[in-house]
């Protein structure tokens, strides 16, 4: 692989020349999601059931993690854990599998259906996936966008963006959303430099919205992506802490989370999907959104 940090700075490098025009708002458009004015009324009517056209984000509950690490902490029985959830949030984010066999089809809930598989917890190198999904068995499911996961900056790269642009190719042609996911593999610096450079490069690639980490820096990623972008839990933290970022992720303009753990291992899942859905439509801030989940969990 070629030097990843020195082309990351020459290329997309966060620094004090670049002008991300943080002063300047994205220009007025006639549609609620963000680069999406263009596009047509099916994929709007789609985007719509995915980001609230009140507030402009999504709260999305992933509990995809069981196509690569089984029965997790937390997902032993979705059966249980989802119908608890499902009023709190805005789209599941799930494998077929998942959805088909333990989710009740009557919660009219969006989904973000996971189309990538490859490898599991018991795999060396968990980049190398394929498309496990075709377009027919999404709209089957009545898929409101389909996630892809994307390995930039890995041996898999290429495969990974065939990945991707086969899937955005496959959904425009039935109007169904990409959400490109950017992968962080264990080789790649988790830095502004890297989620810059990815989350642009997958929206320019055509994914309709974005998932990302949070970083240092995130007003000048948000800028810089065309796109919504909505950020990944990852690993638990304390709910303050969780909260903190999600609030800090939508002031500096992201339009969404997609948390698992951060929920679903949360002391008490139901008041934190609450709490989080305060910063996500409600404008709450973290001190507050926290002082909510508390008084949640005494109930
Ligand atoms: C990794 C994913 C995961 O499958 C999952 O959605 C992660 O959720 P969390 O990290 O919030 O538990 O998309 O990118």
């Amino acid at each position: 692989m070629a030097d990843a940090e020195s082309s990351l700075k020459e290329y997309t490098g966060i620094d004090p020349n670049k002008n991300f025009h943080l002063d300047v708002p994205p220009g007025k458009t006639n549609f609620h999601v963000k680069g999406m004015d263009n596009v047509d009324w099916g994929m709007k009517d789609r985007l719509s059931r995915i980001f609230n056209p009140k507030s402009g984000n999504t709260l999305m509950l992933a509990f995809d993690h069981g196509y690569i690490m089984g029965a997790s902490t937390g997902l032993e029985r979705l059966d249980v854990l989802i119908p608890e959830l499902a009023e709190d949030i805005d789209v599941l984010m799930a494998t077929r599998g998942a959805l088909r066999s333990c989710v009740p089809p009557t919660f009219n809930k969006a989904v973000a259906l996971r189309c990538t598989a490859g490898s599991t917890v018991l795999s060396e190198d968990v980049t190398k996936e394929i498309i496990g999904v075709d377009i027919e068995d999404a709209i089957r499911i009545n898929a409101s966008c389909m996630a892809v996961q994307t390995f930039l900056g890995t041996e898999d790269e290429k495969n990974s963006i065939e990945n991707l642009v086969k899937t955005i190719n496959a959904g425009n042609k039935y109007n169904i959303p990409t959400l490109g996911v950017v992968a962080v593999g264990k080789q790649m610096a988790r830095n502004p430099q890297f989620f810059s450079l990815a989350t642009r490069v997958i929206a320019e690639l055509g994914a309709q919205i974005i998932k990302s980490y949070y970083c240092e820096d995130f007003e000048k990623v948000t800028a810089g992506c065309p796109v919504p972008i909505v950020i990944a839990g990852g690993k638990k933290l304390p709910e303050n802490e969780a909260l903190t970022m999600a609030y800090q992720a939508i002031s500096e303009g992201a339009h969404g989370v997609d948390m698992g753990r951060n929920i679903f291992q949360a002391e008490d899942p139901k008041a934190m999907a609450k709490a989080v859905a305060k910063v996500v439509h409600e404008g709450y801030n973290d001190k507050a959104a926290y002082e909510f989940y508390l008084d949640m969990k005494k109930r």
